[in-house]
């Protein structure tokens, strides 16, 4: 307008050149609660639960393992793994549907507990895409300079919302926590998120109630999660795939240059197929840590990465292609350079 001094030009936000995983950690609950013990409250056998799934044994939390403790305790090993000082966290993450208070979000206790009051902390419910949501806003938030060092921690108590004698969920979902420490580096150790949702199958998996309708019930009970196994199996093994080869194709890599394979931790046949439609070679390790942890949703991936690691089949510097699906039905999938 005429007469009035012309607005500056906002500063634009600069952050590092690129992003990358600069520490990992995890935490799993003491009690391992074998196929044998989960049988007892479902008409299965051990043998079906490993055929069908992979899995052999599942950790669950005790009383002392809360969320809040799962999360600091992948948090701080994540930290000591990075070298970076919890002051230096400008934002910690945490994805979890196990956080049963509406608000604030965990993210702020656990911010809290480690030292690092000043940061942003906020939840993340993606379900079990939860953790590839986090690393992908955190590289953006490092690449973009709204932070220089991200915290993402996956974190989940499922076996609190699982019913015992449901068939279809008593012998999946566990408990457990992983955490990663993202930062500033000298190549691009993050590549592009392939990420979306489909809400069309919003029942496929979900909590059995919402908290208004447990709580006008006559006989108020923990809305337990349900899922149609099924379907989800058929979706996952057929259009997650089609997600992994795409963030493939967006890092400008292929299966060749892959050194490990880390889906979500839903079923071994699911992971089985994923690698068949993708082709990849032998040489690829392949993450299986469901078999003695079950599913832990959010905290599934970094807790797969954390057994890969300790066992030789994962190594600092090596390609990763993570791929993460669940309830919404959300998915995320990017490769990564692991740290
Ligand atoms: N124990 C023994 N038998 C069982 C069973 C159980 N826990 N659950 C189902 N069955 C039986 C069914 O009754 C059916 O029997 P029938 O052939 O005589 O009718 C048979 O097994 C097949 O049932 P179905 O539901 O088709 O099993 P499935 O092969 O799809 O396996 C899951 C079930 C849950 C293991 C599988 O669907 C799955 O893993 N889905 C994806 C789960 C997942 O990833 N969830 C999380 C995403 S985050």
């Amino acid at each position: 307008m005429a007469g009035t001094t012309p607005r500056p030009a906002l500063r634009p936000s600069a952050g590092a050149p690129h992003a990358r995983l600069l520490g990992l950690g995890a935490y799993r609950p003491s009690r391992v609660v074998p196929n044998s013990e989960v049988v007892l409250g479902i008409d299965s056998t051990d043998e079906w639960i490993r055929q069908r799934s992979g899995i052999e044994e599942r950790r669950w939390a005790t009383d002392d393992e809360t969320l809040r403790m799962m999360s600091v305790a992948a948090a701080r090993r994540a930290l000591e793994d990075s070298g970076v000082d919890a002051r230096q966290i400008d934002c910690v993450v945490v994805a979890t549907v196990s956080h049963f208070m509406q608000t604030p979000a965990l993210a702020t206790l656990v911010a809290h507990d480690l030292g690092t009051d000043q940061a942003a902390a906020f939840d993340v419910s993606a379900a079990c895409a939860g953790f590839c949501h986090g690393v992908a806003m955190a590289s953006d938030m490092v690449r973009g300079g709204s932070a220089r060092h991200v915290l993402v921690i996956g974190a989940e108590r499922l076996s609190e919302q699982t019913d015992p004698h449901d068939r279809g969920t008593a012998f999946i979902f566990a408990d457990g926590a992983g955490a990663v420490v993202v930062g500033p580096g000298d190549e691009p150790g993050i590549g592009p998120v392939v990420w979306g949702s489909d809400g069309e199958q919003y029942d496929l998996i979900r909590s059995r109630e919402d908290w208004r309708d447990v709580l006008t019930s006559e006989s108020p009970r923990m809305p337990h999660l349900v899922m149609q196994g099924n379907a989800v199996f058929r979706w996952a093994s057929f259009q997650m795939a089609k997600t992994g080869l795409q963030a493939l194709d967006r890092a400008g890599i292929g299966v060749d240059d892959l050194d490990c394979f880390v889906p979500h931790q839903a079923n071994n046949r699911i992971t089985d197929a994923m690698a068949r439609a993708m082709k990849l070679p032998d040489s690829v390790a392949i993450a299986r840590d469901i078999v003695h942890q079950g599913n832990t949703s959010a905290a599934s991936i970094p807790l797969a990465l954390d057994r890969m690691r300790e066992e030789g089949q994962a190594r600092s510097g090596d390609t990763a292609l993570l791929i993460a699906f669940g309830a919404g039905l959300a998915y995320a999938a990017q490769v990564v350079v692991l740290p």
